[in-house]
């Protein structure tokens, strides 16, 4: 038996080296495994073994079986690991489109913050900016309104407790700024007329949110200082503007208003973007609809600033981009900008 077996050995040995393919090897098993196979022969031979020699045939045939089991396994894995590259290439379509990463998009009110500086960019105005941390200095005082004045009301805002920044020589009171109109302070205190500036970002305000309001947002300043500087430019580039922004055909309308960092001031209005005037839901029956406020700039404002009045006269300007927004694209709830719902934004 033992003779036999060391003969089925060597056999073996050389038909699986000889095995050039995963069919070969499968013949091999069958040939040695398979139910009418050598390993089968080996065992019925033992039947006629005597008592004595059976153990001892039985662990011999045995472990014949696993070495040819285990040499057989390996020699398929070798196969398939040389297999697996030449499949995959064969399989790879390098016409078949890719998966493309997502990439997302500005938010609208990035969207619309850039049309609006950009139509302004084109009419030769540069883009400045300013700290959301503000003082009661640049946000009330600088801009001609009063320490406890009524109107001041309205912006009784985020007070913050800076007891480090106290050593301010100008003022010791702390804020988030509820307009942009700071900024037309801090860039005339660093620079020298003439300037045109756009000065985009955020405010805050105390307002209970609802559908038209919230305690943040983001607003556009603009302003514009040089000699001889009248309201009809002040018209004009908010013509211009109007109608770049919402189409050849807007009107603008100037009523009387008040601001006190402008004098004289007014709200400034476009014929409705969805009815054309006639009167329609949206503008209330009015035919226009409010944009934003302006004026020329008051003189006490370039005396708090250091410019001088009699030579100097300028326009500035406001504007809410949310509401600019809304009205673009007809948005009914302020609230939808913030909350990052993204079947909204991808509407954008
Ligand atoms: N700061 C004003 C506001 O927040 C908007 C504004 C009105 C700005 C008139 C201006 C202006 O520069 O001239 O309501």
């Amino acid at each position: 038996m033992q003779d036999r077996i060391e003969q089925l050995r060597q056999e073996f040995s050389v038909k699986l080296g000889q095995a050039a393919s995963k069919e070969a090897v499968e013949g091999l098993r069958i040939e040695y495994l398979g139910r009418k196979g050598i390993m089968r022969d080996l065992l019925s031979a033992m039947a006629g073994l005597s008592a004595e020699e059976k153990p001892k045939a039985g662990s011999l045939v045995n472990v014949f079986k696993n070495e040819i089991t285990a040499a057989i396994d390996a020699k398929f894995k070798e196969f398939s690991v040389s297999d697996a590259p030449a499949k995959k290439a064969g399989d790879f379509d390098i016409t078949m489109p890719g998966i493309a990463p997502g990439i997302g998009h500005k938010h609208p009110l990035t969207q619309v913050t850039e049309e609006i500086c950009q139509i302004f960019v084109r009419m030769g105005f540069e883009i400045a900016q300013g700290p959301e941390v503000e003082t009661e200095y640049y946000n009330f005082q600088a801009l001609n309104i009063p320490k406890d004045h009524p109107s001041t009301d309205a912006f009784d805002t985020f007070f913050l407790d800076l007891a480090p920044h106290k050593k301010n020589k100008i003022d010791h009171n702390w804020l988030l700024r509820s307009q942009t109109s700071t900024v037309q302070i801090r860039v005339m205190e660093k620079r020298k007329p003439p300037l045109k500036i756009i000065a985009p970002g955020r405010v805050f305000r105390p307002d209970a949110t609802d559908a038209s309001h919230s305690f943040m947002f983001h607003q556009i300043e603009g302003l514009l200082v040089d000699k001889k500087v009248t309201f009809a430019e002040l018209k004009g580039a908010l013509a211009l503007f109007a109608s770049q922004m919402f189409g050849p055909g807007t009107k603008t309308r100037f009523r009387p208003h008040f601001f006190p960092f402008t004098e004289p001031s007014a709200e400034v209005d476009i014929s409705c973007i969805i009815c054309s005037g006639r009167g329609c839901r949206v503008c209330s029956q009015k035919g226009w609809l409010e944009v934003l406020g302006a004026g020329m700039v008051n003189p006490a404002v370039f005396d708090a600033v250091g410019y001088d009045s009699e030579k100097y006269t300028g326009f500035a300007f406001g504007m809410g981009v949310e509401r600019l927004a809304m009205l673009k694209y007809g948005i009914t709830d302020i609230r939808l900008f913030y909350e990052n719902d993204l079947r909204f934004l991808r509407q954008f």
